[in-house]
């Protein structure tokens, strides 16, 4: 087993343009595992796009890309340092190189755009030149298309812009790495394209390297170099668009159709029905 796990880390990580790097992740909360195991390499000026059902361990996952969450069992790799290991004063400083799209992407409802903006910046730095932070905050929210709206508050503000502010506020200290969690979730399909277009835009303006959970398989297939799905705290699927697309696990494709809820997954997972036969090979090493 040992040597099955190293075989995996290495296959998964070959290449070495990995900026974060996951091996052997477990998560447990009590006896429940939501990550088992889990060896990943997210390569550096990417999309990576993690998809899955509510509850299958995306955000879990995500949050362990910066240790938000401490893991239960195995390693995380930030440029090449073990990370989930460090005290939280010297995870902060790795935490600023992350810009973070949290679920909801909630604003300080107290605090103008400018404010929520410059949130991050105040935390991080002894603020001497106000001027330049103006300056620094009117291109971020250029970016994003909201330069202008410095002054309003976020009950002005509609989803999407709210969202975008979000944005604005998690590239404020020019990430290297950005994570969007359900950016597009309550949004409308234009609202929804508006914010792939911004994700894709970032990427390619600023290089980042961006991992995205979501369930929108219009935004993963616009969006993604790369699809991961979770299931069961396992990858079951790893690939391009069109990988995913036509990928042979019933899973997989009855997520990516939108074919069945929960339930029905959950009835299917005890049907036994699902053989390591269904997996490609490059998704399942073991
Ligand atoms: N802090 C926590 N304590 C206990 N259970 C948690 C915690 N965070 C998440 N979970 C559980 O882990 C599982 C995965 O959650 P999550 O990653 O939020 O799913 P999703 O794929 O919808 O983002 C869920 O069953 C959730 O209830
Ligand atoms: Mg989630």
């Amino acid at each position: 087993m040992a040597e099955e796990n190293k075989e995996n880390i290495e296959s998964n990580n070959k290449g070495n343009g990995d900026i974060v790097t996951l091996k052997n992740l477990t998560k447990r909360f009590g006896d429940y595992v939501v990550l088992d195991e889990i060896s990943l390499g997210i390569e550096k000026g990417k999309t990576t796009v993690v998809i899955g059902p509510s509850g299958c361990g995306k955000t879990v996952l995500i949050k362990h890309l910066l240790v938000l969450l401490r893991p239960s069992g195995g390693e995380v790799y930030f440029k090449g340092q073990r990370i989930d290991n460090l005290p939280e004063q010297e995870l902060n400083k790795v935490r600023m190189q992350y810009g973070f799209l949290f679920q909801g992407g909630a604003l300080f409802d107290s605090l103008s755009v400018v404010g929520n903006v410059t949130f991050p910046i105040v935390q991080h730095y002894e603020i001497t030149d106000w001027k330049k932070v103006e300056e620094l905050v009117a291109s971020k929210l250029a970016m994003v298309g909201l330069d202008g709206f410095q002054n309003y508050y976020p009950a002005n503000l509609s989803g999407g812009q709210r969202k975008r502010v979000a944005l604005a506020r998690a590239i404020a200290l020019s990430p290297e790495v950005i994570l969007y969690d359900e950016p597009t979730t309550g949004l409308d399909p234009i609202r929804s394209d508006i914010i792939n277009e911004l994700i894709l835009k970032l990427q390619r303006e600023l290089g980042v390297t961006t991992v995205v959970v979501t369930h929108d398989m219009t935004s993963a297939y616009k969006i993604a170099d790369r699809i991961i799905m979770l299931h069961h705290g396992k990858i079951i699927a790893d690939g391009d668009a069109d990988h995913i697309r036509n990928h042979p696990h019933p899973i997989v494709q009855q997520f990516i159709n939108g074919q069945v809820g929960e339930d029905d997954l959950a009835v299917l997972r005890a049907s036994g029905t699902l053989t390591q036969s269904q997996f490609l090979p490059r998704d399942f090493k073991e």
